[in-house]
């Protein structure tokens, strides 16, 4: 088992890294952690409110492509592991604008393994399943499957994936990657489907469900992410990539129909609208590397999804200004016309 002191957690006020830098630091509290966050829209302070008081939490506000500033910060800090959480990470915004999405998940990531080359620091990168691209069914990818990436999001993951790849064999970088599944749980920000359905369900606002609706995710509970990292960081091979996941999908109709019926909400809010350009019809991963490891997931998907849908009824604190804010002007772009087409206010 590896002790890790310092980390530097980029992304760290986002969904995933806020649940991971307050899952980490509870279990093991003698570790110091530096979030660095460039604060996009998706970045907020107040995911880690009950943080930042704590003694071996601190904040660097800052861009994963400010060379300079990665490095003094880790020189600093005494950082010996980044872990990179740092990406633009919504398919329809990859859509909406692509072009960022290659500034921050591959020339970021770049700009990262060029500090830890320099520096000699440990990598791990948080990837994706998307990486492998839509499969075909009884399926599962491994980690050792070619990638075929569908989108501009899925690409940038997939190529800074291969950047750490090829870093760690032209440099000999002490790196490693996960790739999880579809993420659900508490301070998901709500342009993605759960937080989305949620608290649409919640305002009693129509449910726009992309084409059919019969398009298959592994919907995994955040916590279960962030046990599958620490036991990467701790345990895992040096070089190597795990999935992380559940191994269990369900269509996107079963996780609405979970959504509704945990708040107690009527199935006619749901509204088929125009599908997403090169919809991803499926995808599911297979996790025995990880479970080799000694990893086991705690939360069935059905269970993760209904636990998601209630943190958003008890938490209207958290989501209620982001929806009123800039959210508004993205939402009714992306679905002001398509509900219309349905006849839904
Ligand atoms: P998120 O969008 O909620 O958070 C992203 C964070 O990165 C934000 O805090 C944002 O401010 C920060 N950030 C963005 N650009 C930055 C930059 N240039 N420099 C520094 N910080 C920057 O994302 P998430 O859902 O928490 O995803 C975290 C990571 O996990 C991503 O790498 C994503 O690709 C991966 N992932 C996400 C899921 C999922 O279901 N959400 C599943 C698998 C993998
Ligand atoms: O699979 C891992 C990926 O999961 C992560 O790498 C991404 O960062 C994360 O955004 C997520 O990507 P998806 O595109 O799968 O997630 P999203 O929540 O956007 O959509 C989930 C499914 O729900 C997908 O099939 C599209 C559908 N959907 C989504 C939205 C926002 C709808 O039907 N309607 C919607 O309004």
């Amino acid at each position: 088992m590896r002790e890790i002191k310092n980390l530097l957690v980029t992304g760290g006020c986002g969904f995933i890294g806020s649940n991971f830098v307050r899952y980490w630091l509870a279990q093991h509290p003698q570790s110091r952690v530096v979030v660095y966050d460039k604060l996009t829209y998706a970045g907020r302070k107040e995911n880690l409110h009950d943080l930042w008081d704590t003694a071996n939490v601190s904040l660097v506000v800052g861009d994963i492509g400010d060379q300079d500033l990665v490095r003094r910060t880790c020189q600093d800090e005494g950082i010996d592991l980044i872990v990179n959480f740092a990406a633009e990470t919504h398919v329809d915004q990859s859509i909406l604008g692509p072009l960022v999405f290659t500034d921050t998940n591959v020339r970021g990531t770049h700009v990262l393994l060029e500090v830890a080359r320099e520096l000699g620091i440990r990598l791990h990168h948080i990837s994706t399943d998307e990486v492998y691209g839509h499969i075909r069914d009884n399926h599962q990818s491994v980690e050792t499957d070619e990638l075929a990436p569908r989108s501009p999001y899925a690409a940038s993951k997939a190529a800074a994936d291969q950047l750490v790849q090829a870093y760690a064999i032209t440099y000999g970088i002490p790196v490693t990657i996960t790739r999880g599944a579809n993420n659900v749980g508490p301070y998901q920000y709500p342009e993605k489907a759960v937080p989305l359905f949620s608290t649409n369900a919640i305002l009693g606002e129509p449910l726009p469900v992309y084409g059919d609706g019969l398009q298959m995710r592994d919907y995994a509970h955040v916590y279960d992410h962030c046990t599958g990292i620490e036991a990467v960081l701790l345990k895992g091979v040096i070089g190597e990539v795990y999935n992380v996941g559940t191994g269990r999908e369900m269509t996107n109709l079963e996780m609405v129909d979970i959504v509704l019926d945990t708040l107690g909400k009527d199935h006619s809010l749901v509204k088929h609208v125009t599908d997403r350009p090169g919809h991803d019809r499926r995808y599911s991963m297979n996790v025995d590397k990880l479970r080799a490891l000694g990893w086991e997931p705690k939360y069935d998907p059905k269970q993760a999804v209904a636990e998601a849908a209630r943190w958003y009824v008890e938490n209207r604190w958290w989501w209620e200004p982001i929806r009123s804010g800039e959210f508004r002007e993205y939402y009714d772009r992306q679905y002001a016309e398509r509900l219309a087409g349905t006849g839904a206010k």
